[in-house]
């Protein structure tokens, strides 16, 4: 099945400007190009745009560009739905509320077909707040609460067809949670693995117990990785840094696991922003991440079956 890019440059949810220029750094940095050498067929569907605006207030004085944001997700979940299941989707961010529309789509084509629908969610933030919780206003914080279904986005985003269960929801890398999220995180029945998690245990049994739960249900698998799920020494490209991230070979084992696994079908690399990079390495970086998902490796080795037989 071909590989199908969709570039979204999205800014509006972040604090500054730049994630508009993502998926063409992405595009610089030979995405499509590491996934032929792989042996895939590449789509590039170009860039999404944007439904039209429609005006929006909310009584949440804060909130940035919700207009903006909800006629993106509005175009986003409808591009995720269209796609779902011709290939495997790559959507190039663009800030994190692309999210919010990948997933829902996304989850609203596995519903139809009477599959469980699994996120594993790597960044330094769980992006749970609702338009009601959030005190930046910036609504890549807010992507998570939507897809998952949490109240107060009635009226504004789209309607949901399929929530996300919590439950089935993995989140590794977590470091930053503001009070509102640490709340509601508490009882939201996501599996949270944080940095000290991280340190704890190690990447792997972490990942495999999750893996083996999404095999266990017959799941389809959804991965976002926000570039700052990685260390600011390694991937400096992204407007919200924070220290003590994933360092290269536990970002990498991820992906050869995910790889291993045969549960992926769709990915979102979300946050990069090409104006506070240096010289492309973040994208270059999350490119290289993107092959070992799909599939590069150094050696043939027996891989980990997760399949049930
Ligand atoms: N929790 C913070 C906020 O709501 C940071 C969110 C950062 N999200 C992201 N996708 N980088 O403003
Ligand atoms: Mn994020
Ligand atoms: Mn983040
Ligand atoms: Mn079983």
């Amino acid at each position: 099945k071909p590989c199908i890019l969709f570039g979204v440059p999205v800014q509006e949810g972040a604090g500054r400007l730049g994630c508009d220029m993502g998926p063409s750094a992405f595009r610089t940095a030979g995405l499509a190009t590491e996934l032929i050498n792989l042996g895939y067929a590449v789509e590039d569907r170009g860039n999404v745009v944007p439904a039209p605006l429609r005006e929006l207030r909310h009584e949440n004085g804060a909130i940035k560009a919700l207009s903006e944001t909800v006629a993106w997700t509005e175009a986003i979940a409808e591009a995720a739905y269209r796609v779902s299941g011709e290939g495997m989707p790559i959507f190039l961010g663009g800030d994190h509320s692309l999210s919010a529309g990948s997933m829902t789509g996304l989850a609203r084509r596995a519903a139809e077909e009477g599959r469980e629908f699994f996120v594993l969610w790597l960044d330094s933030h769980p992006d749970f707040h609702t338009l009601e919780t959030t005190t930046s206003g910036n609504l890549h914080g807010v992507p998570m609460a939507y897809a998952t279904g949490r109240d107060g986005f009635e009226g504004y985003f789209p309607k949901i067809h399929a929530p996300i269960r919590p439950e089935n929801v993995c989140m590794m890398g977590i470091r930053s949670v503001d009070p509102a999220e640490r709340k509601a995180l508490a009882t939201a029945g996501v599996t949270i693995h944080d940095m000290r998690a991280i340190d704890e245990n190690g990447v792997a049994p972490l990942l495999d117990a999750f893996l083996k739960r999404v095999a266990e249900a017959d799941g389809i698998l959804h991965v976002s990785l926000d570039v700052d799920f990685l260390d600011p020494g390694i991937a400096p490209g992204v407007g919200t840094t924070v220290p003590g991230g994933a360092t290269f070979r536990e970002a990498h084992l991820i992906m050869e696991m995910l790889h291993d696994s045969g549960l992926v079908r769709s990915l979102d690399l979300v946050e990069l922003n090409p104006f506070l990079d240096e010289r492309g390495r973040t994208a270059l970086l999350m490119v290289d991440l993107a092959s070992s998902l799909m599939g590069r490796r150094v050696l043939d080795r027996p891989t980990q079956s997760y399949r049930h037989t």
